[in-house]
């Protein structure tokens, strides 16, 4: 059952149109992110959520609640939505001690002092500051300043977490850790989470769905796995993981590439669309492609290089390059080889038309 939910939300800044018609559903408890490149209106959305931003079209509600509804006119104030909210940039004050900083929310409430201390305590107690609540925020690190955002966020019992880039200014271990203890806390207290990010390996760990936007347009939304293994276009898949993408052209023959002798079958074959285009690109994640002994592509080892885990190839395909990881104790060519390549599990794309001879 939705729990969270855009129609047809609209958004301008000034006459232009950042946000044309979104809808989407959010489930209660899930964790749901949104990703996609800087720009392409995560922060705003968040903040039409949050109800820091109003609408210039359509509704938001959680439940059978509206939040936010253009046509009445209607706005329930960021305060009275019941979300817990953490944000980029340390927002803590540093004046106050760690515990003011997380019961300070509590107090505008109606609650009573004992309550406000009972629940500063307990929010305190499951991000682990405790120990530190006298301090103040500016004697921790980055990831204890977040933490504090974190238990202030959580001290006012939300229905819905809202996190936006929580842990980008957090270095990468940290920043790894801090995942599995929002996780953590999410199963513990049920909350639904909305989380914008940009980066995709924070996402897939984190995420029941993932919608992926490109200029406030939905191109995805579906499990981690599927947006990797099934994106629904070109731009999902060049924007989850590395991936490798060559132009080719395809005859009745099989396929070619640029600067290498032959024809190849490649399976499954472009769809017919493709076919009678005569073009297409061939796209295809390093994990995917194989060295075989006879029969594939050639390739040439420019590069080859140990990642720890994974052994990382730049081969050259003709005049095009492309990215082949394997695990380290996998057999390949050496630095210098020639080899052939099989792919497998691979997409079919359009190529972009562009005119060549630089005309219009
Ligand atoms: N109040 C505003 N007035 C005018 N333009 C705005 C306003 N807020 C955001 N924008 C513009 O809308 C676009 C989308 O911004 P938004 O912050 O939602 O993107 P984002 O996906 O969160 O990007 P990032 O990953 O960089 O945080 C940006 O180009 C920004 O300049
Ligand atoms: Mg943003």
């Amino acid at each position: 059952m939705s729990y969270v939910q855009l129609s047809h939300v609209m958004k301008k800044f000034g006459n232009v149109v950042a946000i044309e018609d979104l809808n989407l559903s959010i489930e209660r408890g899930e964790c749901f992110s949104m990703l996609g490149p800087s720009g392409c209106r995560k922060t705003t959305t968040l903040r039409m959520i949050a109800g820091f931003e109003d609408l210039d079209g359509g509704e938001i509600r959680v439940g059978e609640r509206i939040l936010s509804s253009q046509a009445k006119n209607f706005y329930l104030p960021p305060e009275k939505r019941n979300f817990g909210m953490v944000f980029q940039a340390f927002a803590v004050w540093p004046h106050m001690s760690v515990f003011n900083n997380v019961a300070f929310p509590l107090q505008i409430g109606k609650l009573g002092k004992q309550e406000i201390e009972r629940r500063t305590r307990e929010a305190l107690k499951h991000t682990n500051l405790l120990g530190v609540a006298d301090k103040s925020p500016d004697d921790l690190s980055g990831g204890g300043k977040q933490r504090v955002a974190l238990a202030r966020a959580l001290a006012i019992n939300p229905d819905v977490m809202l996190l936006d880039e929580p842990l980008s200014s957090l270095d990468p271990h940290l920043r790894e850790e801090m995942r599995f203890e929002i996780k953590a806390l999410q199963r513990k207290f049920g909350f639904s989470i909305i989380y914008v990010t940009h980066d995709q390996s924070e996402a897939m760990a984190l995420s029941d769905r993932i919608m992926v936007m490109k200029q406030g347009v939905i191109q995805q939304i579906d499990t981690p796995l599927n947006i990797y293994n099934q994106p629904a276009n070109q731009f999902v898949f060049s924007f989850i993981g590395l991936s490798n993408q060559l132009q080719v052209s395809c005859d009745s023959q099989g396929i070619r590439f640029p600067d290498v002798e032959g024809s190849y079958a490649i399976h499954p074959a472009p769809p017919a669309e493709l076919q009678s285009q005569g073009k297409a690109v061939l796209a295809c994640r390093p994990s995917e492609i194989d060295f075989v002994t006879q029969g594939g592509v050639p390739g040439y080892v420019k590069r080859r290089s140990y990642l720890g885990e994974v052994i990382d190839y730049n081969i050259l395909v003709g005049n095009q390059e492309l990215r082949i990881q394997k695990g380290r104790r996998s057999n390949g060519p050496q630095e210098g080889e020639n080899c052939q390549l099989s792919f497998s599990k691979l997409q079919w794309y359009q190529q972009e038309k562009h005119t060549e001879n630089g005309g219009g």
